[in-house]
């Protein structure tokens, strides 16, 4: 290299660090922006109930029609249309309630995120599908009413302001000093106010939020309240609108081009000359790209400002390279800098074809799980750092992909996918082409589209009556055609589980989502009958597992940890992942579901409380299935030995019972559940019961079964089934026999039941590993050494004594892994442990605290279900507790928690103030567990005092 070159290098060089600098300086200067956002969540006042002198007045018919189907949503668009507009009525605006002078002192204070679904005992005349709370007390725990008093410096005067609510559920009536605000009927769509023109600068402000959740919107636990973070945002009248910024990237070769459209407010009765500087900061904070637009605005007006900005050799954006760069939108007049706005994107790109799924031009197959939004402990009400937990957890898993199912979610969460590489499914609540829905996907993508993880939209779910029609394919077509103005830059799909061959949705959509392969019958078949369609499986598996436990207990309505129990229409972890092994033209696959969540507990209701689809529990403890995903969807070696041995020590009583009828059909009843059923001539029916003491009499029911018409066509009939005669019998060993009905009959019902010693019950052991070969051994000796088939867990049943088995893991001929677990003695200790080591100090940070019962010798006893308390002093505190037994009806907010197969969840917030926290974990005779978190000085997120 020459002299000349050089020089000129080092000069570029130093010309490229001034430019750095000089931005550097500009960005100081964005310290004092003139943009505030505040988090308007400590100290609201909340209470249960509508004032007696509201009467009828906040009642609103169409409520009761969502999620009806075609004609219902007609109705409900007419009835909507014909009530009288909230906000030019001041709705509710006479009602004390809602006034400033109202003494709310004998309300309860609260912080937000608040669900108060959690507060209220789990109550077994409450709907099942939704958690079994009492949430439909109209009058009552129904309705909640949430007020917050706060300051406005007089200096804010002419400032455009907002009051933004994450989302609340649900049919949020607002108001600020006496004047309502507005109506948000979905309880998932984020919403705000400009109030500019309603605050009282100087003085006292009164905001006040009704808030209902007697109403469904879901068929799952959907919680209550204001469930999500509330912010106040300040501005200059000059100013970038709310969402007002949109970032598309396209990227060609090795570089990419940066198109941002800028929607510029003034808010001033006299126009204003404007300049827009938008700059990109790479991940490392560098200014790399600018461009300026010189603008005037109309007074009270708007204008939309289209930028462009290259970035030469870009650092793609992908699950395993999550690189965000920062589009800074400054908003500059005569007076310096009106308004800053920050918004994160990645650069990568995203196709959907019929041959499958490619990003930044690799194929790839979506790795993806569906999720509902609550967790243990807090409910709906999720804090960001357990988001941050949630996403991380999968992760680990070797999931790439999260489906919002069936709504939109927080910010944060989607926050977490960009920032820890997890490709998102955004779907909203509510379809059709009305009103609300389409304000509602309007709302959602809005807010929504800058996030480099979101990959598709989806305008729905399993929307049964419409799904299937012309009708149906029109409304589909309005909200596609919406979502392409609002985000050219993206597809759109649907969640479809019936009617794939006609009129319906599947001739519009830009990709067919799939729910469920059993549903369709072959995927082959509708690949090869419709080549140019892309697919995406939209939800798969449903897998039933209860963590930990590996025989099945109906009465308590727990199914066993092995990858086998799946309901009509699902599949197992290992069934469905090898089927579209093979099918790589499909997108990619979500499982329902990463995580259990509250509600809709299947296949048992009451005593259960919460689904069991996750592959994870409602904690975010590992079931089994987590290994089997995780050894095909990571490289890393995997071995993962299943169950425990300790059967000597659990209390239930095994049992196997066999039955066989003279009679067309007999059920097998215990407590309130169907166990299943016995039909003449075909061989006995058998159970195994794990019988924890409480079942006393088990049931027999006869069945007559006759023939009625199927509904409105006369050639089809269904079964009816009328019990008959019904018997007790007892549990103890022995024989069962229920007498003939008539005499000379055989008898009715012939059986036995059989208790099984613990010591020598068969015992099925799985492992879930990627490794080549895997030997078992029980007490030393070899059980049979077995190669892996690819994709499949391996299994041996074998004599249980107490002992020890253990698993090695060959690659290569050479033992790579061994995991080993003993019988255990009885808890002796408890051990806490936490998912971090430090706390910020800011009254929002989290720690997550794991308790294990240890024995004597330190073995965890995963067997272990001792009551616990959880006392936490110091700069923190319990925010609630978790244990993951679908059936457990105790209290979330704790402090006491049982442990659920070994396992129990603390989750404890962090105060204000730097110190430290302690978790103090006890259960009567058991040595306690402390533990000491330290909690470190963090700046207060910015926040209204
Ligand atoms: C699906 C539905 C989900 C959930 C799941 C349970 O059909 O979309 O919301 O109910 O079934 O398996």
């Amino acid at each position: 290299m020459t002299t000349n070159l050089v020089a000129a290098k080092l000069w570029r060089h130093a010309m490229a660090v001034l430019f750095v600098l000089l931005f550097a300086c500009r960005l100081l200067h964005a310290a004092d922006a003139p943009r505030e956002k505040l988090l308007l969540d400590a100290n609201w006042k909340f209470s249960h109930g509508d004032p007696a002198a509201a009467g009828k007045m906040f009642d609103y018919p169409e409520s009761d029609l969502s999620k009806q189907g075609a004609k219902s949503e007609a109705k409900e668009n007419e009835l909507a249309a014909k009530r009288p507009d909230e906000v030019k009525t001041n709705l509710g605006g006479g009602v004390t309630w809602v006034q400033a002078g109202f003494d709310d002192a004998q309300w309860r204070t609260v912080n937000l995120p608040h669900d108060w679904a959690l507060e209220l005992p789990f109550d077994k005349g409450a709907n099942t599908g939704k958690g079994s709370k009492p949430l439909g007390d109209k009058d009552g725990t129904g309705i909640g009413w949430y007020r917050r008093t706060f300051e406005l410096p007089a200096a804010d005067k002419r400032k455009t302001v907002w009051i933004e609510f994450g989302g609340a559920y649900r049919n949020t009536l607002v108001w600020l000093n006496g004047h309502c605000l507005g109506r948000m009927e979905s309880g998932y769509t984020p919403f705000y106010f400009d109030v500019s023109g309603l605050l009282n600068y100087g003085g006292k402000n009164t905001l006040v939020a009704r808030v209902e959740a007697f109403k469904n919107e879901g068929w799952f636990y959907e919680g209550a309240g204001l469930y999500r973070h509330v912010w106040l945002i300040k501005t200059s009248a000059l100013h970038v609108a709310h969402w007002g910024t949109y970032v598309t990237t396209k990227v060609s070769g090795a570089a990419a081009t940066v198109a941002s459209e800028t929607t510029l407010e003034n808010a001033a009765p006299q126009p204003s000359k404007a300049e827009l500087v938008t700059t990109i900061e790479d991940s490392a904070g560098a200014v790399i790209a600018q461009d300026k637009s010189l603008l005037d605005i109309p007074a009270a007006g708007q204008v939309v400002v289209k930028q462009s900005l290259p970035v030469p050799s870009p650092q793609l954006w992908s699950p395993e390279t999550p690189t965000l760069y920062v589009l800074v939108t400054r908003v500059q007049a005569a007076g310096g800098l009106t308004d800053l706005v920050r918004t994160p994107f990645g650069i990568r790109t995203v196709e959907f074809t019929p041959n499958g799924f490619l990003l930044n031009g690799k194929p790839r197959f979506i790795k993806g799980v569906c999720n509902h939004q609550d967790f243990a402990g807090v409910g709906a009400a999720v804090p960001d750092r357990v988001q941050e937990y949630r996403v991380a957890m999968l992760k680990e898993m070797g999931c790439d992909g999260w489906r919002t199912s069936h709504n939109p979610v927080n910010e944060e969460l989607l926050d977490e996918c960009d920032r820890q590489g997890m490709m998102v499914m955004d779907e909203t609540r509510r379809f059709g082409q009305y009103r609300q829905p389409l304000a509602d996907l309007q709302a959602m993508m809005r807010r929504d589209r800058n996030h480099p993880s979101i990959v598709i939209w989806s305008l729905g779910n399993e929307e049964m009556g419409v799904q299937g029609s012309a009708y149906g394919a029109e409304a589909c077509k309005v909200m596609q055609d919406l979502a392409h103005r609002l985000d050219p830059s993206r597809l759109c799909t649907l969640a479809i589980n019936h009617q794939f061959d006609n009129d319906g949705f599947t001739t519009v959509l830009d990709v067919t989502g799939i729910n469920y392969l059993k549903l369709w019958g072959s995927m082959s078949r509708l690949h090869e009958k419709y080549p140019a369609r892309r697919f995406i499986t939209s939800e798969e598996a449903s897998t039933l597992t209860t963590r930990g436990l590996y025989f099945e207990d109906k009465p308590k309505g727990y199914l066993t940890a092995y990858d086998t129990y799946v309901p009509g229409w699902g599949s197992t972890a290992e069934g469905w992942w090898n089927y579209y092994q093979t099918r790589p033209w499909v997108a990619g696959g979500f499982v329902w579901t990463g995580y259990d969540y509250r509600g809709e507990p299947t296949p048992y209701g009451w005593p259960c409380i919460s689904s069991h689809f996750g592959i994870m529990d409602t904690c975010g403890f590992p079931k089994d299935n987590y290994y089997y995903y995780k050894a095909w969807w990571t490289r890393e070696p995997v071995l993962h030995l299943y169950p425990h041995w300790n059967w000597n020590q659990v209390s239930h009583q095994m049992m196997h019972i066999k039955l066989t009828t003279a009679l067309p059909q007999a059920e097998l009843w215990c407590q309130t559940a169907s166990l299943g059923k016995v039909s003449a001539g075909k061989k006995p029916a058998e159970w195994t019961l794990y019988d924890d003491g409480t079942i006393k009499q088990l049931q027999i029911i006869l069945n007559q079964v006759t023939k009625e018409p199927d509904g409105a066509d006369p050639k089809k009939t269904k079964d009816k089934v009328t019990p008959v005669v019904k018997q007790d019998f007892s549990v103890t060993a022995g024989s069962v026999t229920l007498n003939a009905l008539k005499p000379g009959d055989a008898p009715a019902v012939q059986g036995s039941v059989v208790t099984i010693s613990k010591e020598d019950a068969p015992i099925e052991v799985w492992v879930q590993s990627n490794l080549e070969e895997v030997e078992l051994f029980v007490n030393g000796a070899s059980a049979g050494r077995q190669k892996v088939n690819p994709l499949h867990h391996l299994q041996w049943t074998v004599p249980y004594t107490p002992g020890t088995i253990s698993a090695t893991g060959y690659k290569d001929g050479k033992a790579v892994q061994t995991q080993k677990i003993e019988t255990t003695g009885a808890p002796a200790t408890l051990r806490a442990t936490a998912n971090r080591t430090t706390l910020r100090g800011d009254g929002e940070d989290v720690v997550l605290v794991k308790v294990e019962a240890l024995d004597a010798q330190g073995r965890i006893v995963p067997t272990a279900g001792n009551l616990l308390h959880f006392a936490v002093t110091g700069s923190g505190k319990l925010l609630g507790v978790g244990n993951g037994d679908p059936s457990c009806h105790e209290s979330d907010l704790g402090p006491d928690r049982s442990l659920f197969n070994g396992l129990a969840l603390g989750v404890v917030q962090a105060a204000r103030t730097a110190g430290t926290v302690s978790v103090t974990v006890s259960a009567a005779g058991l040595k306690e567990s402390v533990l000491t978190i330290p909690v470190q000085e963090a700046p207060v997120r910015p926040s209204v005092p």
